[in-house]
Order: structure tokens, then C-alpha cells, then sequence
């Protein structure tokens, strides 16, 4: 997670709570252990010293690691200081596979400046994502809505567009009740027959949440909610009203998670010179750390670097008309495009453009729900 200590640190810190309450026994024995890591422990310095001075003084036998970091700031490769203490450092394929889905959007953001991209839509048996009057209704069962908080909570950014913070009022958090974890439906994959691919981290994305969502993994959840707390992004329009119930909303999910995580676009027009006037949504300045920033309809390229000097490196997009629009010329090699179909029938409404985008799908059936995630290859 962003802003947290690196894994090496984390997992040597537990390791010696449990010696000190006695946990682990074979730790206690000093005898020798290894280090399995998905990504190369780090040179600099940041928040805390470099994580390989930590491994070097705690000497493992083996370093295991998923993946080089390409971050320029890391000095990658340079393994020397580890041989000379006598630590075999190499990389391991399972490692690296295993860890891919939670390691891709890093790589996205370090990379091309960009997060991993998914677009999410709940739709009808029809096709439909919302009625034409707009009202509030919903389409997805409890059972997803469940595994969606839990999707939620992988990543690092929730963004709706103007209509939908309009009407739906959005809160964007990663929110879990006690009981929710009841809801959690019956979830099995639908075989095509293809052979799975070695990298493909959006199937195991997928995978993962709907096979790590156990009763211990919800109570981590539920206990620590400000950890997975995602940034919550709002695409604004000119004109558009501001409820004060929405402002009410979001000022108090700032103060429960301590932090304020509203990030707002506006949208202008894409002639030049024409500057739009901020002062109706001053009030939303209360509600970030951030000035607004203005965009047009083509810049999915400023909007995602934008994220992306946030920190953001995964990111979804719950897609009405406007983001799909927005972002379907600019999707990149394993973004998704995840469409949650319920059996409802509506017989008309607003159709979701973005199915049937991509070769490349998997699907899962989810309680009463089809999960159909397509991505580009
Ligand atoms: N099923 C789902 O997963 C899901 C996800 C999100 C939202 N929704 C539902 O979708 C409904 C809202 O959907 P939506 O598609 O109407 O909303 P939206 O995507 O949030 O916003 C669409 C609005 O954006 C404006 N817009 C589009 N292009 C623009 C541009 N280039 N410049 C400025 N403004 C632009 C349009 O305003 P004008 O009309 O003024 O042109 C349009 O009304 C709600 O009922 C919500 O509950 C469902």
C-alpha cells in the first residue's frame, strides 16, 4: 500500500512480535530462514532506510524475489552487497506470476506514468446500466455488491462522472458491515477450455479476490477500513448542482478516515482560452487537498498522469455514459472492461457501450450474477 512501510519491514517486524510472544518456535531457535519477496527490496532511502540494508543485516540463506523494481529510484540488479554477506539472491518464476496482479498498476504508474485501468459497469440481462430517467435503482446482487467492496478495496481509486455524482451521490469508500460477509455468494469460474496464460492480471485478480475472501481475510478488512480507504474522484461539469447533502457526505467520510481523499476534475470545453468559472464549486475546495483541476473530454492522458502523481496506481472507473466515452481510445494492454450482468430484465433503458469490447474474456458467475471481464491483449 502507498504511504505504508515496505513488505521486507512489515514481515520482519511480525516475525519478531511472534518470537517475542513465543509464536514461532523455529525462529526462536535463531536457526536459518528465507526471504520470499515479490519485488526487489529497495536501495533508498524514503520513508524508512533502504529495506536491503534491513535483509543484509538479517542475513537470510535465500532472497526469492517476484520482480526487479523498475522504479529509477532503485539501483535494480545490484546484488553484489547481498553475495558478499554470503545471501544467494535470485528471481523465482512463481513468485513473480503469483504476485503480478498486485504488482501490475506499480508497474503502469513507474513506467507510463499511467495507473492500471479498470473500467466497471453493473448492467442488466439487457444491457442496460441505468434507466433513462436516471433513477436510483439497483442492478447488482448483495453477493456481488460484496466481492465488489472487496475489489474496492485493491485499489488505490474509485472515479464517477458527472451525472452519477448528480444522482447517485456517491460515497466512492471501501465500507464492509459486520454482516456483509454473510452475502458472500456461491462463486465458480466458467471454463472456456483455453489454457490460462502465465501473466494475465486481471484473471488473477479476479481469482484472488473470489478465492482470498475468506472469513480472516473480511475481518482484516473490517478491522483496518482506513488502510484500504481509495481516493474518491469526482468528474465535475459546468453548471452541475452541488447537493448539500453530497458535500455532508464526503466532509464526513474525510473525517472518519482522517484524511482528506476527494480528488475533483472539472470538465471544459476543449476551445482555447475559455476558462471556467471555479467559484460555484468553491465550496468543494473544503473537501480536498487539491485545487480542481480542468480538463476536456480528450484528456484521459492529463486525468491519468494526474492520478498517477497521486500515487494511483489502480484505479476504477464506474462507468455511466461519459467515462466510458472518455476512456475507450485509451486503453492500454491489461486494462479491463468488468461488467457485472443481473438477471433483471428492463426492456429499455441506458445501454452500456463498453461490452463486447475485447477478445480476451473470462467469466465468472457470481451468486445470480455473470462477472464478464474482457481485456485488451
Ligand atoms: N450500472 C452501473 O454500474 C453504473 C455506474 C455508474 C453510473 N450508473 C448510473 O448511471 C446514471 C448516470 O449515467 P450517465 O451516463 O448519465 O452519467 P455520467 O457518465 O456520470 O455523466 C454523463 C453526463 O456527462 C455529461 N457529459 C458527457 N460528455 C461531456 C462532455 N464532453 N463535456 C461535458 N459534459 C459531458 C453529459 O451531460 P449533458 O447531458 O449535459 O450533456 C451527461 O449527462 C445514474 O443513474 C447512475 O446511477 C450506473
Amino acid at each position: 500500500m502507498v504511504g505504508f512501510s515496505h513488505a521486507e519491514r512489515e514481515a520482519y517486524r511480525d516475525l519478531d512480535q511472534k518470537v517475542s510472544m513465543g509464536l514461532d518456535s523455529q525462529a526462536e531457535s535463531k536457526q536459518g530462514h528465507n526471504l520470499f519477496v515479490s519485488l526487489e527490496p529497495c536501495t533508498h532511502t524514503g520513508k524508512t532506510p533502504p529495506c536491503r540494508d534491513l535483509v543484509i543485516e538479517r542475513s537470510p540463506s535465500k532472497v526469492m524475489l517476484g520482480w526487479k523494481d523498475p522504479n529509477p529510484l532503485v539501483l535494480s540488479g545490484d546484488w553484489e552487497a547481498y553475495q558478499k554477506q554470503g545471501i544467494e539472491i535470485r528471481l523465482h518464476p512463481l513468485i513473480a506470476q503469483s504476485s503480478y496482479p498486485f504488482l501490475h498498476g506499480f508497474f503502469q504508474r513507474i513506467k507510463k506514468n499511467r495507473p492500471w485501468v479498470w473500467v466497471k459497469s453493473a448492467i442488466t440481462s439487457d444491457g442496460f446500466y441505468a434507466t433513462h430517467e436516471l433513477s436510483n435503482q439497483p442492478i447488482s446482487s448483495p453477493e456481488s455488491q460484496f466481492y465488489l467492496q472487496m475489489l474496492r478495496a485493491k485499489f488505490d481509486a474509485i472515479v464517477v462522472g458527472p451525472k452519477t455524482m448528480q444522482v447517485d451521490e456517491p460515497g466512492l469508500d471501501f465500507r464492509l458491515k459486520e454482516d456483509d460477509f454473510l452475502s458472500k455468494g456461491e462463486v465458480s469460474k466458467i471454463d472456456f477450455g483455453n489454457i490460462a496464460e502465465f501473466f494475465s492480471p486481471g484473471e488473477q485478480m479476479l481469482d484472488s479476490l473470489f478465492a482470498e475472501s475468506n472469513t480472516e481475510c473480511y475481518s482484516e478488512h473490517v478491522s483496518n477500513l482506513n488502510s484500504y480507504q481509495p481516493w474518491r474522484v469526482f468528474i465535475l461539469k459546468e453548471g452541475l448542482e452541488i447537493a448539500p447533502s453530497f458535500m455532508e457526505k464526503q466532509k464526513a467520510l474525510n473525517e472518519r478516515y482522517g484524511k482528506k481523499l476527494c480528488l475533483f476534475y472539472l470538465l471544459t470545453a476543449p476551445q482555447k482560452n475559455v476558462n471556467p468559472d471555479l467559484t460555484h464549486f468553491s465550496e468543494l475546495s473544503t473537501l480536498s487537498d487539491f485545487p480542481i483541476l480542468k480538463i476536456t473530454d480528450m484528456d484521459s492522458d492529463l486525468f491519468f498522469k494526474d492520478l498517477s502523481n497521486h500515487g494511483v496506481n489502480t484505479v476504477i472507473l464506474e462507468a455511466g455514459s461519459f467515462l466510458w466515452n472518455f476512456v475507450k481510445e485509451n486503453l492500454d494492454v491489461n486494462d479491463c472492461i468488468l461488467t457485472i450482468q443481473s438477471e433483471k430484465e428492463w426492456k429499455e433503458g441506458k445501454a452500456f457501450l463498453g461490452l463486447n469490447q475485447f477478445e480476451k474474456q473470462i467469466q465468472y458467475q457470481v451468486g445470480p450474477d455473470l462477472w464478464q471481464i474482457e481485456m485488451k491483449s
